[in-house]
């Protein structure tokens, strides 16, 4: 689109699919769209703010969401050996149903006098049947006398609305066909049924409780991108919380209550994002072992803690890994996890700039546009400001790289458009104007430049922090 085909970023249209929206970037953008499909690893190599992290995101958007959820369960032999459980939407939606089967729906009517009382459904006074959520009778006024329903200062709540359901259980015996007495229970179920019990069923509850004693590490909704910033072992590959009853059956928390993922764990069926790889230095090889084995334990890390003892085997962690650093750091991959990568995966240098025509203006524009866009609180541009931010690419790309072309360090220019849209958005402007950018260029240039250009060198500039006055800074200087 040519310059006066459009008045303002407006009148641009902005690509739906993520990597279209990647400019610049041609070779990266083409390998990273395989990734998805084939379940490749990538590393991306460049300077910052050329849209690494952007293309790691873009790979996870085009993945199928999460088919699995990831649990722990209690495992009564050996709590310091807590159970992985790993199910589908099936599986949880057909435990969820069976949990609902158990026993038989009865209603309040049916169930003697004292049973409906107590579960709320019947009134003492005036013996009337009404919601358990109604804490006073609506045929006599009276509180109904129940159980869970009033606050802990013993008044029922506002409105008499209960504000969470909660389970009550009222035990009963009756005399059966046969003569025998038996047990039965009446359940309040959470979303607010009556359903009876008899005593095996009571056992086979009892069974499906035990299985429920459940953590979800890995929720079966959830993102497939996560990020991970280097430098701690336990964010990366998870941990058990410290107990300081030391798990003790009474006081303690329960061991697999204190089973935390890692982001390896939470990047399951997704991609894990590992920008300035180089800062995990040793944990690396850790990486390397998730990769290959698709899953990792979780182990307590810190030696001198009560879950030092626990370990969780099995916990699958089957990523695409996207791992981003500098050109400067790439000597500093340890060598297995790049020969990895490289077997499986593919690695791409990020540019850094791009060539100064006139298709290459367009991809700037779109770009402008979709800052703009992404920050929501700043106006559009109008095309003489985006002709501005346009030399500015050219400048960063002669000052920067020493290139004729059009810099792709985007962030810095993304700073740019921002403070001019803050600046025209402060004035009430509908657009931002040319002088906008022109000053929010000026005001971003890094603060050496401006010391030098203030002091007229370095080592006035630095003098002046100390309040010594030299002849550089003016006409007062004796
Ligand atoms: N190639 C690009 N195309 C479009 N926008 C970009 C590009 N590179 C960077 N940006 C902009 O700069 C921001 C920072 O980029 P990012 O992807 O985090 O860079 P990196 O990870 O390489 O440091 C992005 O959110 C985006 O707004
Ligand atoms: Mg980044």
């Amino acid at each position: 689109m040519a310059s006066g085909e459009y008045e303002t970023t407006r009148d641009i249209i902005i690509p739906k699919d993520p990597f279209e929206r990647i400019i610049g970037q041609p070779e990266a953008v083409a390998i990273a769209k395989m990734v998805p499909y084939q379940r490749r690893h990538l590393l991306l190599v460049g300077p910052p703010g050329t849209g690494k992290s952007m293309i790691a995101q873009a790979v996870a958007s085009v993945l199928t969401k999460p088919r699995f959820e990831v649990s722990v369960l209690e495992n009564p032999e050996n709590p310091e050996r807590p159970i992985v459980e790993i199910r589908d939407e099936n599986q949880i939606k057909k435990e969820k149903r069976e949990e609902k089967q158990i026993g038989i729906e009865v209603f309040p009517l049916d169930v003697p006098t004292f049973v409906s009382e107590r579960l709320g459904f019947r009134c003492r006074r005036c013996g009337a049947l009404s919601a358990f959520t109604e804490t006073v009778c609506p045929q006599c006024g009276a509180t109904k006398n129940q159980k869970n329903v009033f606050d802990r200062f013993g008044m029922p709540p506002q409105g008499g609305v209960v504000p969470e359901i909660e389970k009550a259980r009222v035990a009963t015996t009756r005399r059966s066909m046969d003569g025998k007495e038996e047990v039965i229970i009446y359940e309040r179920t959470a979303d607010g049924r009556i359903v009876m019990l008899r005593q095996e069923e009571i056992k086979k509850l009892e069974e499906m409780n035990k299985k429920s004693k459940r953590k979800v590490l890995v929720p079966l909704k959830r993102s497939t991108f996560v990020q991970a910033s280097g430098g701690s072992e336990t964010e990366l590959l998870g941990d058990i919380r410290h107990d300081p009853y030391g798990g003790h059956q009474n006081l303690g928390t329960p061991t697999y209550q204190r089973v935390l993922p890692g982001a390896v764990h939470e990047a399951h069926e997704g991609v894990l994002f590992i920008d300035e790889l180089t800062t995990l230095g040793n944990i690396q090889r850790f990486i390397l072992t998730a990769m290959q084995e698709k899953q990792f334990p979780i182990v307590g890390r810190n030696p001198m803690s009560s879950g030092a003892a626990v370990r969780v085997e099995g916990v699958p962690c089957d990523f695409i890994f996207v791992g981003a650093c500098n050109i400067n750091d790439i000597k500093l991959i340890t060598p297995p996890l790049r020969s990895r990568i490289r077997g499986d995966g593919y690695e791409c240098l990020m540019n850094a700039y791009m060539e100064d025509n006139e298709a290459n203006e367009e991809k700037l524009t779109q770009f402008i546009a979709q800052e703009i866009i992404k920050d929501g609180k700043i106006p559009h541009a109008d095309w003489k400001s985006v002709k501005v931010v346009i030399e500015e690419a050219r400048n960063i790309a002669r000052r920067v790289d020493n290139v004729k072309g059009f810099t792709l360090r985007l962030r810095n220019l993304s700073g740019i458009i921002k403070m001019a849209g803050d600046m025209a958005a402060t004035e009430k402007k509908q657009l931002i104007e040319r002088k906008d950018v022109e000053i929010a260029i000026r005001e971003s240039r890094p603060i050496e430049e401006k010391l030098r250009e203030k002091y007229g060198n370095w080592w006035s500039a630095e003098v002046a922090d100390y309040g010594v006055r030299t002849e550089k800074t003016g006409p007062e200087t004796a």
